[in-house]
Order: structure tokens, then C-alpha cells, then sequence
């Protein structure tokens, strides 16, 4: 998600994993920035679990795929996939790359923290699947509207879900599909109407 004034930096939707209370490993999807230098910068809303576990701790992994029923999945729901710990921070099997970063910079804005920091260990797993899909594409369209419920108009919301499910049954596979039924469900069950 483009967050401030920051839109010239490039924003890479992942899956950032934070560890809280207890030990217990936190994903959530976040949009990061890679920067020169081998830098990274992600803005957490104030109230997220990320911004408390990253200000507590001062870093986490940031794991990379693109897999969107793994987005919908963290984002929706309290799951946290199978992962292991790199450097204290926690790395996602079914991802295709994970950073592990050291937080050395906050900047307070309204309502949210840009954390910045260095990348301090890097776990490839696998080559991903190139090319685009337009289905996986269409489904991170569809969850940032459902994220959205209470603050976009359920109009806009209703809209936006439609034409992205037209996309999914086009040119989506099993997990694009699945994603896409645990977008709509979520929002028929957290709508106001
Ligand atoms: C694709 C995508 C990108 C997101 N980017 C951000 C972000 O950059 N910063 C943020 O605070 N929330 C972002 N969100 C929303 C958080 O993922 C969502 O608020 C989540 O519930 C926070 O979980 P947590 O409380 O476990 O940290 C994003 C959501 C999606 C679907």
C-alpha cells in the first residue's frame, strides 16, 4: 500500500513476520521499501501488531512470495504458516525469499511508524514461477479493499470485489480461486449490511 509522500519509492507487498509476546511469531501482510545500501523501510499503522512487536523488538523478517492465498490467509485470519527462525526472526517455508532486517531508524507520522533498517540476513528458497498472473494480481486488489471495511465506502468495496472476481474466474488457478472465496466470504460477514 503507497502510504505519505513516499510514492517515488518503489513498494513491495510481503508478508512481514514480527515476534510478540511470548515468543509467539506474527505475520502480516505490509508494503516495504528496498532501498540503496541494502536498506529496507516499512510503515506500520499505530494499533498493528507489527508496529508494537517491531518497536518492542527492532526487527523481523520480511518474506517474500507470491502467493496470494498466503496474503489472504494472514491478513484475514489469526494464521500463522509453518516457518522457522532466521536470526531470531521468522522465515515462512512456503515463501520464495525471506530478509531478516535490524530496525537503526523511526520516524513518527500521523497515525503510523516508518521503520527502517538494514537487511542483516537473506534466506532464498526457491526460483519463483515467473511471469504475471493477472488472478493473483486482481486478489491483492480485492484484499485491500476487504481490509479496508469501515474506512472505504461498501459501495466501492462491493465494486471492487466484482470486478476482481471476474479476473480470478478468468485466468485464476486453485489458490487464486480459494484466495478469492475467503476475500468475498470475509466481506459478506464483516459488511454492515
Ligand atoms: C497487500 C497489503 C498491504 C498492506 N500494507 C500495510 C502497510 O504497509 N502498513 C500497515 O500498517 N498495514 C498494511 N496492511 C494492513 C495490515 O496487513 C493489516 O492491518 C493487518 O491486520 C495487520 O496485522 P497485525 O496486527 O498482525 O500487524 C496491508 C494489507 C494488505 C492486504
Amino acid at each position: 500500500m503507497t502510504e505519505g509522500s513516499e510514492g517515488a519509492e518503489r513498494v513491495v507487498e510481503l508478508i512481514a513476520a514480527t515476534v510478540g509476546e511470548g515468543g509467539r511469531a506474527n505475520f502480516a501482510p505490509m508494503g516495504a521499501r528496498f532501498l540503496p545500501g541494502g536498506r529496507v523501510a516499512l510503515i506500520a499503522y499505530h494499533g498493528s501488531s507489527t508496529h508494537r512487536n517491531l518497536a518492542a523488538r527492532g526487527g523481523g523478517a520480511l518474506n517474500l512470495t507470491r502467493d496470494a492465498l498466503l496474503f489472504v490467509k494472514t491478513a484475514l485470519f489469526d494464521y500463522a504458516p509453518p516457518h522457522t527462525f532466521e536470526s531470531g526472526a521468522p522465515v515462512m517455508d512456503e515463501a520464495d525469499e525471506a530478509r531478516v532486517f535490524a530496525v537503526d531508524r523511526r520516524e513518527e507520522l500521523e497515525g503510523k511508524t516508518r521503520f527502517e533498517g538494514q537487511v542483516v540476513a537473506r534466506r532464498v528458497m526457491r526460483v519463483p514461477e515467473s511471469g504475471f498472473n493477472r488472478a493473483a494480481a486482481a486478489v491483492m486488489e480485492a484484499l485491500i479493499a476487504a481490509t479496508r471495511i469501515g474506512v472505504m465506502d461498501a459501495d466501492e468495496i462491493g465494486q471492487t470485489l466484482r470486478r476482481c472476481a471476474v479476473i480470478v474466474s478468468k485466468t485464476g488457478g486453485g489458490r487464486e480461486r480459494e484466495a478469492m472465496r475467503l476475500v468475498e466470504e470475509y466481506v459478506r460477514n464483516h459488511s454492515a449490511r
